[in-house]
């Protein structure tokens, strides 16, 4: 892929997208983005520790979860029916040169990783946070062991994962075209024969999506000042 490298220094604008119109099913508690952890709903969350690095920050909501929701600092747009789809109609929404896109469901982001990111994207116009696997990985069958999954050079991708937005909005519209699915973003331009530098994350930005990530989230919330510190 071509022409969408982005150049160090560049001042394009930004944006944050953030799909947030999951139903939260593995949750049990409605759409996912509107459950609180330590007064602040997870998408409150997510808009406040992306705004200050962008121009403009887009939600995708699905439709009527905008009357649940306190004023945010956001524009929102309808989302779709797969993650997939909420990301693509938010980058149809922007002009900015440069997307950030994160999952609210990842509530402690710290400034310096998304700095980190944003300085690391110019190289191949696509970089995401994610964190060296620590566990013994396996393939399973049936409920048993099945294979040994070689562990070295293995690496859980996480969210916040920044782009140039033309070189996104392109992987996204030969995916709709050619029927290609993935479950982020940097999967789709990897598909589309990019290259994505990882950039390590960090274990408190966990995504939450059962009830035990919930518990864990809550117990941390108080002690969160916006910043992880090693
Ligand atoms: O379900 P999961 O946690 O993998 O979803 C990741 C993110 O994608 C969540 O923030 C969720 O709200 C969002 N999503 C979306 N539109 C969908 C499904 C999920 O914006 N149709």
């Amino acid at each position: 892929m071509s022409g969408a490298c982005l150049q160090s220094g560049q001042s394009g604008r930004r944006a944050a997208l953030i799909p947030a119109a999951g139903s939260g099913e593995r949750l049990g508690l409605g759409p996912k983005a509107l459950v609180e952890v330590g007064g602040l709903t997870l998408l409150e969350r997510a808009v406040r520790a992306l705004s200050p690095h962008v121009d403009e920050v887009l939600v995708a909501l699905a439709p009527g979860m905008e009357r649940a929701l306190p004023p945010l600092n956001a524009r929102t747009v309808l989302g779709g029916s797969s993650r997939q789809e909420s990301v693509l109609n938010l980058l149809r929404a922007t002009e900015a040169e440069v997307v950030l896109v994160h999952d609210a469901a990842r509530p402690f982001l710290g400034a310096a990783l998304v700095e980190g990111l944003l300085e690391a994207v110019h190289e191949t116009g696509a970089a995401t946070a994610a964190l060296p696997c620590a566990d013994t990985l396996v393939r399973a069958h049936g409920g048993r062991w099945a294979a040994l999954v070689d562990r070295e050079n293995t690496w859980a991708v996480q969210t916040p994962q920044v782009f140039s937005r033309e070189l996104l909005l392109a992987a996204h519209e030969r995916a709709l075209r050619e029927g290609w699915s993935a479950t982020d973003d940097a999967g789709l331009i990897v598909r589309a024969g990019g290259e994505v530098r990882l950039v390590p994350g960090d274990a408190r930005l966990f995504k939450v999506t059962t009830p035990g990530d919930l518990a864990l989230a809550r117990a941390f919330a108080g002690t969160w000042d916006g910043e992880a510190r090693t």
